[in-house]
């Protein structure tokens, strides 16, 4: 019983650093320092960062560990979340086996260790996912999962604390690239063009509503194209791709089998002063009223599961349309993260021409506001 791992083969005394490390202070990294030792991948800087690393990351994983310990309603004892304990537990573990980084050699091995660590815990999110909804199953329906405002709270700051430490190990591990391209500092680039980043997570949600349903809405995109800002493309990457798909699979749903023309999703990308905001627009029907509370919490979604069908999560890393109910709230933190935000408005039975033709304006449009990245010297999470 592999899921029973950490009640009964982890060590007492592991368990107990685990519980003395979680309680330490975590030092939240700046914006500033981490381009500024990116700029300058020097020996000096990498034994530095490595040694930062060291003391940090086995503070915030301890916590992590500690909390998948105690949560409420047994959610702690569902396999799924067993098994992510697991794997913070034995990353902490291996934190703490690695002796003091005194020079070159240490650095590159800790290196090679963190760079796996994050590999182990590629999976957190679906697994987290699936350790959820075998709590949901074996409740009394009456209770409302939305309603668990604790796990809820839980979930957004497991998942902000994870966004943090993937940045921390992903900067890191960058500064050993030789050849960085210009303007990437780690996952930062500093003239990112939003407009491309949010054109190329259009084809990739696009390709997936194509297989999904055989046609796919089209999308007009528009704004500055030389309009360049500080930011990490893999995280608009996420968010954009995860706000086209839900437009796509609305619009989808609404005019597969109607005659009138499919309205196409709009993007928007409008560059301000103080942040830079991405609109994603669709007329794909609304979000009914009695859903539209429940969008930024966890496992709401109108979609049937995809963790019903397949239980190989493990292995299994398909992409999906929808069904996680994690798109809404995961984009939402990943743009709090540096400070943005994402808010959705939508219109549901709004409409009626004026003219005499019914013609329903059933509409979504989800704003994300990103933080225009300066020399914030703010601690990230
Ligand atoms: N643009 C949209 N139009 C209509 N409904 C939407 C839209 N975006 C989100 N929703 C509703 O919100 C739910 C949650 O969205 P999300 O968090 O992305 O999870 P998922 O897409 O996996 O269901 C969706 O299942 C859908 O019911
Ligand atoms: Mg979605």
């Amino acid at each position: 019983m592999a899921a029973k791992k950490a009640c009964e083969s982890f060590s007492k005394s592991l368990i107990e650093d685990v519980h003395k490390w979680g309680c330490m202070k975590q030092t939240g990294v700046s914006l500033k320092y981490m381009t500024e030792f990116g700029s300058n991948p020097s020996d000096r800087n990498l034994l530095l960062s490595a040694q930062f690393l060291h003391k940090e990351l086995p503070i915030r994983i301890a916590r992590r560990a500690d909390e998948l310990g105690a949560l409420p309603y047994g959610l702690s004892e569902k396999p799924a979340v067993l098994k992510v304990r697991d794997w913070y537990i034995d990353s902490f573990r291996d934190m703490r086996n690695f002796p003091k980084i005194k020079d070159m050699n240490d650095e590159k091995e800790f290196t090679r260790m963190i760079k796996a660590i994050k590999v182990r815990h590629n999976n957190v999110v679906p697994m987290m996912a699936l350790g959820v909804q075998e709590l949901k199953k074996g409740m009394d329906p009456k209770i409302v999962y939305e309603d668990l405002d604790e796990i809820q709270q839980f979930l957004d700051r497991f998942y902000m604390s994870r966004i943090g430490i993937r940045m921390l190990i992903g900067q890191h591990a960058e500064l050993h690239n030789p050849n960085p391209p210009p303007h990437v500092i780690g996952s930062i680039h500093t003239k990112m063009s939003p407009l491309e980043v949010a054109r190329n997570a259009s084809e990739s949600a696009r390709a997936i509503c194509l297989r999904e349903y055989g046609s796919a809405p089209e999308i007009d995109i528009y704004g500055d194209t030389g309009f360049t800002f500080p930011y990490v493309p893999t995280h608009l990457q996420l968010m954009v791709f995860e706000l086209v798909k839900n437009s796509l699979r609305a619009v989808q749903e609404r005019f597969m089998d109607s005659d009138k023309v499919t309205p196409p999703v709009r993007i928007i990308v409008a560059d301000g002063i103080e942040d830079v905001a991405i609109k994603i627009s669709d007329e794909g029907g609304g979000i009914p009223r009695r859903g539209l509370p429940k969008i930024f919490t966890y496992l709401y979604s109108t979609a049937k599961s995809p963790l019903d069908e397949h239980s190989d999560l493990g292995t299994d890393d398909r992409v999906t349309m929808a069904g996680y109910g994690y798109g809404i709230p995961i984009s939402r933190l990943y743009a709090q993260y540096f400070g943005g935000n994402l808010q959705i408005i939508s219109l549901e039975g709004y409409g009626g021409s004026g003219t005499g033709t019914a013609m329903l304006i059933e509409r979504t449009d989800a704003y994300l506001h990103l933080s225009r990245l300066g020399d914030s010297k703010e601690p990230l999470p």
